[in-house]
């Protein structure tokens, strides 16, 4: 299969040296982008700025920086792509303008103005066809409903939630604790377990959703 991965935050800049982010590492999604490799799939990784090194092996590695280039860079990835494993966790705001030029402390704005970032799930999976598509939810309480309401917005056919706030889960560690759930409502919850190990278990289930 070619299977594309996710990983990673994205940053939104206020300025050039200043910008809006957040706490991912890219661990799980280079896990999975490992996994993938390992099982012997063609795998394509696209990841924000981390400071790990990525998995060997890969099929393609695609730098990106923010949101709308994730999504520029998943649009051309996906095609002919059999599935797409999105654990990055993009910022779903930016700065309304971006100045061109260091804002100097004098002058820093008292708020600063947002606006939405395109969904690159539910973009993607207006054109999704036979491909798997699986999503990763980050959550901080009723993880599993907020999970669900992704599923169904994002038209998913797997989506991993994870409770952020649980020690051993989430952000930065090197295991997580997460549950499947599917579009049939049934759900699968899993003990801590390294993000390694997690890993394996998406992509076998991303070759039982692909019928491999
Ligand atoms: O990188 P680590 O430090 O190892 O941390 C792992 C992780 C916590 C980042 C990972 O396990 C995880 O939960 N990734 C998803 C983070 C996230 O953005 O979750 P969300 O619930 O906000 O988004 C739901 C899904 O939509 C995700 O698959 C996300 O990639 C996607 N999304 C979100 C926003 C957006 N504008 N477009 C999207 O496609």
């Amino acid at each position: 299969m070619r299977i594309v991965v996710s990983a990673g935050p994205t940053r939104e800049f206020v300025d050039p040296v200043r910008f809006l982010s957040n706490r991912s590492s890219g661990k799980m999604g280079y896990a999975v982008a490992q996994a993938a490799v390992e099982a012997g799939h063609e795998t394509v990784l696209v990841s924000g700025p981390v400071s790990i090194p990525a998995p060997r092996g890969l099929a393609a590695f695609v730098p990106v920086v923010s949101a709308r280039d994730m999504l520029a860079a998943l649009r051309k990835a996906v095609k002919g792509a059999d599935a797409l494993v999105m654990a990055a966790a993009v910022a779903d705001f930016r700065p309304a303008r971006a100045c061109r030029r260091k804002i100097h402390k004098g002058e820093m704005p008292g708020a600063i103005a947002l606006k939405p970032n395109p969904d690159i799930l539910a973009a993607l999976s207006r054109g999704k066809g036979r491909r798997v598509f699986v999503g990763f939810a980050a959550e901080t309480e009723r993880a599993e409903a907020g999970a669900a309401a992704k599923l169904r917005r994002k038209k998913l056919d797997l989506i991993v939630a994870n409770d952020v706030t649980r020690p051993g889960a989430g952000f930065e560690v090197d295991t997580n604790i997460a549950t499947f759930v599917r579009p049939d409502g049934s759900t699968e919850t899993l003990p801590l377990m390294s993000k390694a190990e997690l890993a394996r278990k998406i992509v076998a289930q991303v070759e039982a959703l692909a019928g491999v």
